[in-house]
Parts: C-alpha cells; structure tokens; sequence
C-alpha cells in the first residue's frame, strides 16, 4: 500500500493524518458513550468535545452567530437535503447551477417532479465559472433559494460566492453553498460571502471520517426539521425540539465522526490551512504543466491554477475515461476517479457527458515525486492513444485556452 499513489482525494482525503486516527480512537475508547442522556463525567466528556467541535467549525466558516447552530448530519448529501426540504414550499422557484453535484440537483429534480416547485440552472463557462449577472436574470418575484457548488468537483473552479451572495441579500433571497470540496481546502467567511446557509461534509478536506457532515445556518434563517425524535432533552415535550441544534438533529450523535472532526480542526489550525493550500496547490500547478505538455491529452482546466481547488480533469485520445483511470490504477498503482463524477451538468458543460474524464486530485500527504510519477504514466498512456486514436476515433477537443 506504501506505494500507491492516492490521487482521489476530492472523493474522500486518504489517508488521514496520523493525530485524527489516534484522537478518535483515544477518544472513543474512554469517552465512548451517550453524550446528552446521562451526567456521568464520560457523558460530559463527549458533550464537551462535541460542542467544542461546533464552536471550532463556527469559527472556522466565518460564521458570526450562536455556535448551537452548526448543526451535524451523516454528510453533505444529507445537510444538502435536509436543507432543501426544510426551506422550499409549494410554488417556489429556485436558481441553482450546471456545477452542481447530484447531492443538489437530484432533490431539486425530485421536488420538480412532485410539481413543488420550478428550478432555473445558471449556466457556466468552459474554465467553470458561473457569471453573476447570470444568476440575477434568473431572478422571479417567487425565488425563496439561490443554491450553488462551491468549489467543484469536476475541474476545480471555486464560484464568485461573494457576488452571487449579494445579489441574494439585496432581493431577499436565501443563498445556500455546498461547500464539500471547499470547507477545510479554502478560507471560508459566510459573513465576507454572503452566505445564509452552508453544507459541508467532513470525510473530504476537514480530515474527518466518513459518516459525518454538517451546516451552519445563519440566524434569522429558518429551516423546517424533517426528522422528529429523541435529543435527550425535554423529554415530556410531546414534540421535536424548536431550538437548535436539536431543530436538525434528532438520535445519538456520532460521537467518532465528531471527534474526528474535533482532531481535523486541530491539525488543520496547527499546519495553517494557508501552508497546506499553498503545498496542494503548487503540485497541482506542475501537474497540469505536465499534462498540458502532452500530446494527445485534452485537459479541461486553464494552464493557471489560481483560485481554483486542485482538482483536474483531463482525457487522452484514443481511450476511454475509464480505461485510462483502469491503466493508471493496474500498471502505475495510481488512484484516480473517472467517469461523471456525480456531476453530469459539468460534462455537458465540458462536451464530456458520453465520455467523462478522469480526474486527479490531490491531498495534504502528495508528494512532488508522486506527481513526476503520475506525468509519466499519463504520458506512457498517451504514446499508445496516439496509435489508436486514428482507429478508434475517439479524439477530444483541444485543451481550452489559459
Ligand atoms: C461538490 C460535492 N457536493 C456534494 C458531495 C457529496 O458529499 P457526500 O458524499 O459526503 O455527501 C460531493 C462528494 O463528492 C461533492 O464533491
């Protein structure tokens, strides 16, 4: 295993740094148990750390209100739905964007198809920005939510939040972030953004586990809980909690998952989330160097990686997506993702829809060797594309400009 090559990071960060694995176990092994239920000094213990973790993350997404209301879920899917339905009504129109992610989309699609509500998707450019100006056109007497993908998944491109946000705020529009692949890779002010509501999850750059996520939803914001049960609190209380966080969280906590959340804050304040950026990025940087220098391969970020997160797709000519990311994974032990991505509008956006891509992504624990490696794979790949590209007509655009 010591010699894989672990370039799937926008998937899930792996591995995780070694503090988060011993903290969580550490934890969980002497403070293990229902946290909010009984007062024995195990049960205060949990309770601490966890609400530690929601005034650290508060903090952490610039968010200026009452801590209790960074609330936490199984991940962002489900924040994301739990956002959506406890904010639309019957007769709503919503904006969302071509960028998103199926965590976004397919929610919307299904609250379109019941015939709740109407959904208009901004549009985006070839580098994957969304133009502001864009979004307010979209704008209907009947918008309640402006709903987007932080930074995506696909071709890395981070959305001008700040703009759209404000656009939000000056027509009284709820404006909600699904930042998965930002929170815990970028700073993140809520407040600076214009941010109403924000959905992460915490296996990806926070260096959580799988299993846990969260939102933080600003104060004057209101969101309908869809699930009801017990919180441990006001037991005789025939009905759920009104207050937060027990508004959106009902059932025992995952008490692991936040501690692993609770040890990735700690890490990330300790190496300075601007030196692990700044690492990410300059690999990121030489490897879409090394991919743009290729003949035969199509890379669909532009050759500058500023402002965007490390997360690049390309394709080879000659080859399928999938039988490029089965090449690198067989021949070169290097772990990539390849297909749709979960995210089909930023294909068709791309012209990539019936191929996908293969993407590459990287994470705190890469190495410079790691990416010199992965350039000459991709090249050895393309040297035999190039035969067969003729042949088999499986040819791409042209990289798009810088
Ligand atoms: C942009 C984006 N949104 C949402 C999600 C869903 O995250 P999770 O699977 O943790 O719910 C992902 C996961 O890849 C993502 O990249």
């Amino acid at each position: 295993m010591t010699d894989v090559i672990y370039l799937d990071n926008a998937a899930t960060t792996f591995p995780k740094p070694p503090e988060i694995y011993d903290f969580m176990i550490k934890f969980y092994r002497e403070s293990g148990v229902n946290p909010g239920r009984t007062g024995c000094d195990m049960a205060l213990e949990a309770e601490k750390m966890i609400q530690e973790t929601r005034q650290l993350l508060t903090k952490f997404f610039g968010a200026k209100g009452d801590y209790n209301r960074l609330v936490f879920s199984y991940n962002a899917s489900d924040s994301l739905n739990i956002i959506i339905n406890g904010v639309l009504k019957k007769g709503d129109h919503v904006i969302s964007t071509v960028m998103e992610h199926n965590s976004v989309l397919r929610p919307l699609n299904h609250f379109e198809k019941d015939g709740k509500i109407t959904i208009d998707l901004a549009g985006a450019d070839k580098k994957g920005l969304v133009d502001p100006a864009e979004v307010k056109k979209l704008i209907r007497k009947n918008t309640r939510l402006v709903i987007i993908n932080h930074g995506s998944n696909v071709i890395g491109s981070v959305q001008p939040a700040k703009e759209i946000g404000a656009i939000c705020r000056e027509h009284g529009i709820l404006f909600a972030i699904d930042a998965a692949q930002t929170a815990g890779m970028i700073p993140i002010n809520m407040e600076e953004l214009n941010v109403d509501i924000l959905a992460f999850t915490g296996h990806k750059s926070l260096l959580g586990p799988t299993g846990i996520g969260g939102m933080y939803v600003r104060e004057g914001v209101e969101v309908k809980p869809m699930r009801f049960g017990g919180t441990g609190v006001r037991s005789a209380y025939p009905y759920h909690l009104e207050e937060y966080p027990w508004r959106l969280e009902c059932g025992t906590p995952n008490v692991l998952g936040i501690a692993g959340l609770h040890a990735g804050q700690l890490w990330i304040a300790e190496q300075g989330l601007e030196q692990i950026r700044k690492h990410e990025m300059r690999l990121a940087q030489k490897l879409v160097d090394g991919l743009w220098a290729i003949e035969g391969v199509t890379v669909y970020c532009p050759k500058k990686m500023a402002g965007r997160i490390p997360v690049i797709s390309f394709n080879v000519n000659g080859f399928e997506s999938a039988d490029v990311g089965l090449q690198l994974d067989v021949d070169h032990n290097i772990i990539t993702r390849t297909g749709l991505h979960c995210a089909p509008k930023v294909h068709e956006t791309l012209g990539t829809d019936k191929a996908g891509t293969t993407r590459l992504s990287i994470g705190p624990f890469n190495t410079e060797p790691q990416i010199a490696k992965t350039i000459s794979a991709v090249q050895e790949i393309a040297k035999t594309g190039l035969e067969r590209a003729g042949k088999n007509k499986i040819v791409y655009e042209p990289s798009i400009g810088t």
